[in-house]
């Protein structure tokens, strides 16, 4: 099969197009044709060499995907050969087929296009798990989404929104922050002119704040955090290492969590499969009606990932990049 190499770590056009052996399933596995998959930041830090696969993981970029099950692996039960998929991956999405635990297989939803349903996997299980499992968002709080018009942060506005919450956003440019305010956050806020904290605890302060910014916004998300609030880190695109006001955090009774998704354990209380599984149950629903749509900034072929690459990271991308299958 042919799949994307990393040449060495670097820039985009370290990225190669080149024929690789075949993955085969293992036991409890299945084995995908390709539609499409995402493109996820991670992946440009992976690239560059400062992300590596976690321990058996493919060494294949790519951490989501679609596409139609090809073989059934020893012990797989529930899905069958030709059953249209998308799937959360440790790695291997940039190739034309890829192994995967069936545990992290989703049906495409209803009125979902195939190749779209690639952009779905990643973002929806990481703000489902961060957001709601383990920030309890619920109808009528506020949450503040960081980045809002990214791959993330525009399935974090759509979440919050079809479960009745007030969003509000922050993003870049003019353009960005109407992209927000067209997906129903409001307020928006704008990263480079505003006080987003100001404009928050002006609204009574966040419930629950989700962040790709880490070190750099610490202080100023817990500042901008409700009584009882809950901060859910899950980038550091601002840094790894900062301080932090305990005292702001006794007294407001505040919770900070910083977790990845892409090592965890398929099983256990916080493995993979309760995530997708909890996904399918609650958020799949709201997939297929229309609620939460997957939103394409541009699908691009999957040779060209050095030009996903490069796109991805000249920011002002609204929702995801899809790299499709030549
Ligand atoms: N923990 C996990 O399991 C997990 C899983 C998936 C993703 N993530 C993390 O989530 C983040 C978003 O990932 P993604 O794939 O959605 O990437 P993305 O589409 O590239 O989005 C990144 C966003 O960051 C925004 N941004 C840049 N500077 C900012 C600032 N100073 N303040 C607020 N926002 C700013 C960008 O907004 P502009 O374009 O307007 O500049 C853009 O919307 C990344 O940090 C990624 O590593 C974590």
């Amino acid at each position: 099969m042919y799949a994307i190499a990393i040449r060495e770590p670097g820039s985009p056009d370290v990225l190669e197009w080149t024929e690789q052996t075949d993955p085969r399933p293992g036991p409890g596995e299945v084995l995908l044709d390709v539609a499409a998959a995402g493109v996820n930041r991670a992946d440009l830090a992976q690239r560059e060499g400062n992300y590596p696969p976690p321990k058996g993981a493919s060494e294949v970029l790519g951490l989501e995907c679609s596409g139609t099950i090809a073989e059934l692996g020893e012990g797989v039960s529930g899905w069958q050969p030709g059953d249209r998929v998308c799937a959360l991956l440790a790695g291997g999405g940039y190739a034309e087929r890829v192994a995967v635990p069936a545990e992290q297989l989703l049906p495409i939803p209803d009125g979902v296009d195939l190749v779209d349903a690639a952009g779905l996997p990643e973002v929806c299980c990481t703000v489902w798990s961060n957001v709601v499992l383990e920030g309890g968002l619920s109808e009528g709080q506020l949450l503040l989404v960081h980045g809002g018009s990214g791959g993330i942060g525009t399935a974090a506005i759509q979440i919050g929104r079809a479960l009745g919450a007030r969003v509000a956003a922050t993003a870049g440019a003019p353009e960005s922050l109407r992209f927000c305010r067209s997906l129903g956050a409001d307020p928006v806020i704008s990263y480079r002119e505003e006080d987003f904290v100001e404009v928050v605890k002006g609204l009574g302060g966040a419930d629950v704040v989700l962040d790709n910014m880490g070190a750099s916004y610490l202080d100023r998300n817990l500042a901008a955090l409700a009584t009882d609030g809950h901060l859910a880190v899950i980038g550091m695109q601002g840094g790894r290492k900062a301080e932090i006001d305990l005292g702001r955090m006794l007294v407001k009774r505040l919770r900070v969590s910083a977790l990845g998704l892409r090592g965890r354990p398929i099983e256990g209380p916080n493995g993979k499969a309760r995530i997708v599984s909890d996904v399918r149950e609650r958020l799949w629903p709201l997939v297929s009606q229309g609620h939460v749509r997957p939103l394409v900034h541009e699908r691009i072929p999957l040779p060209e990932a050095s030009r996903a690459h490069a796109t991805l990271e000249a920011g002002g991308v609204h929702g995801k990049i899809l790299l499709t299958r030549p």
